[in-house]
């Protein structure tokens, strides 16, 4: 097979409270808090339906004065911001230089499956012998084969008609058992879809509406990423996928690429998409200023569009792959002052995110509206199918891993198949955290254990944060795409380690 050429090794657990994971340590020299500037990803718009992506190599500079080499999107992590608009289909045109095949899902993307990178519908790079392509994943195990693979070499479209409500969609690297460590080297942004009923409504925009991907990552000494390397040599070692089945945590936070970065925004009200791009780190987010007063997010969306009316918090818990739209209110705040923004399920550097700068007063006449969209109640649709989906530990291929009601992963095996035009209820259920992820269709949360909604699950949501023992149930329908999808979790390396599986529409 393919070596994926990572560098790095785990110290020992650290960073446990409230989080599961391994934390890898840096070695590189760590830059203060708040030095850096919050950079913003390049936006790009489709011109004549199309927007083209250069998959490269790139040397990005992260930590001041390193240089780190990463797989990106267009040369930059994150990867440009796509803007597009409701129901105008896009065609995306990926091409690569890489050294190593990608597939390019669009996260939260209603979209047909010939699109939506199943994850061995490969782009692979024109360099690169297809016959190459590693069926084994980067934790060794057994080839697995996809007879109805697509596998596209140098260039691939992917089409995405969009038919769908305004919102922070993603897009981030799929391929299969090589996920996780693709998408620390770099494979992920932004696609915002915008609408009319969106722009109708007073909310802050221009630059007082702000993307910010947060995600951990860990730096060797010259500014190289840290990542486990799982080979198969390794893997002969007693206790090797312990090390890695909790998933991988960095020491570093980054915003926009940016470590513990700094905004300088005006008096004014501000609307933050915030996504959480890390491979296995959850965040509790909260905003305080300098001295000590906390400050509220007002929530008006969530993964799949905005909510029916905004909903207040003092603190947002995010899962790897959730996106909350939220409001911040800087208006009674002097020029001068500061607001952190930081995250309590971390510990030392890891419980800082990033600060926002009061740099002047300014005018504001945003007044966010009562009402933001139509969404309607989740009821339980009488009669409805409930479809069981058992989130725990497999053997993978002999070895230690993860899969859903008992089975790995198999590309060739779809676990469901689901009537197009149904509404059905799924229940998640495991024995230990994992944020679920369901592709092509939005659902929304009907029970939490013996409970409702969780204050978390408010609007249609694609990925949820399912505890241990506590059953969510969802209310999902489908009424287009046939085709093979996916539900994972969202745990980047548990996905590698097969905790996946296909769904058919039919
Ligand atoms: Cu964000 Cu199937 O992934
Ligand atoms: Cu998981």
């Amino acid at each position: 097979g393919l070596a994926v050429p990572i560098t790095g090794s785990l110290t020992a657990c650290g960073d446990t409270h409230g989080q599961t994971g391994q934390v890898l340590a840096s070695a590189a020299r760590l830059p203060e808090a708040y030095a850096t500037p919050l950079p913003l990803p390049p936006v790009k718009r489709p011109a004549g339906g199309l927007i083209e992506i250069a998959q490269r190599h790139a040397s990005v500079e992260i930590l001041p004065g390193l240089k780190t080499e990463m797989m990106t999107y267009d040369g930059v992590f994150p990867g440009p911001t796509l803007e597009t608009r409701r129901g105008e289909t896009v065609t995306v045109r990926h091409t690569s230089s890489l050294t190593l095949p990608t597939a390019t899902h669009l996260h939260g993307g209603h979209t047909p499956a010939e699109s939506d990178g199943w994850p061995t519908d490969l782009l692979v790079p024109p360099s690169f012998n297809t016959y190459q392509v590693p069926q084994t994943g980067h934790d060794g195990h057994a080839p697995m084969a996809d007879p109805l693979a697509q596998v596209s070499t140098g260039e691939r479209d992917y089409r995405y008609p969009l038919d769908q409500p305004a919102t922070t969609l993603w897009y981030h690297d799929h391929r299969m058992d090589f996920t996780a460590p693709q998408v620390w080297r770099g494979l992920a942004g932004f696609h915002i879809v915008r609408d009319a009923e969106e722009d109708a409504l007073s909310l802050p925009r221009g630059e007082r509406e702000i993307p910010l991907m947060i995600a951990d990552r860990a730096f060797d000494e010259d500014g190289a990423l840290r990542y486990p390397a799982l080979d198969p040599e390794l893997l002969g070692q007693p206790g090797v996928e312990d090390r890695y089945m909790a998933g991988v945590l960095g020491d570093v936070i980054l915003v926009n690429g940016a470590p513990w970065p700094e905004a300088e925004v005006d008096a004014a009200q501000y609307r933050l998409r915030l996504l959480n791009g890390s491979n296995a780190r959850r965040y509790e987010l909260s905003l305080r200023t300098a001295d000590g007063k906390p400050l509220a997010f007002t929530q008006i969306g969530s993964d799949g569009g905005l909510l029916a009316r905004p909903v207040q918090h003092d603190a947002i818990t995010m899962a790897s792959g959730e996106r909350f739209d939220v409001v911040v209110d800087f208006r009674s705040l002097a020029p001068g002052t500061t607001v952190e923004l930081r995250n309590a399920l971390g510990t030392g550097r890891t419980a800082q995110v990033m600060r926002f700068r009061i740099a002047r007063r300014a005018t504001d006449d945003v007044r966010v509206p009562e009402r933001l969209a139509d969404v309607p109640e989740p009821e339980k649709p009488d009669g409805a199918v409930v479809r069981r989906w058992h989130f725990r530990q497999a053997k993978v291929h002999g070895r230690k891993g993860w899969g859903i009601n008992g089975k790995p992963f198999d590309p060739a095996v779809p676990q469901a198949q689901v009537p197009l035009g149904s509404t059905e209820i799924w229940e998640f259920f495991t024995d230990a955290h994992h944020p679920v992820h369901v592709h092509l269709s939005p659902f929304q949360v009907l029970r939490r254990g013996n409970r409702g909604p969780g204050p978390m699950d408010h609007g249609w949501k694609d990925t949820v944060d399912v505890r241990p023992y506590e059953a969510v149930r969802v209310r999902v329908r489908f009424e287009k795409y046939a085709g093979r999808f996916l539900i994972h979790c969202h745990n980047l390396e548990h996905e590698d380690m097969a905790m996946m599986a296909g769904f058919e529409t039919v």
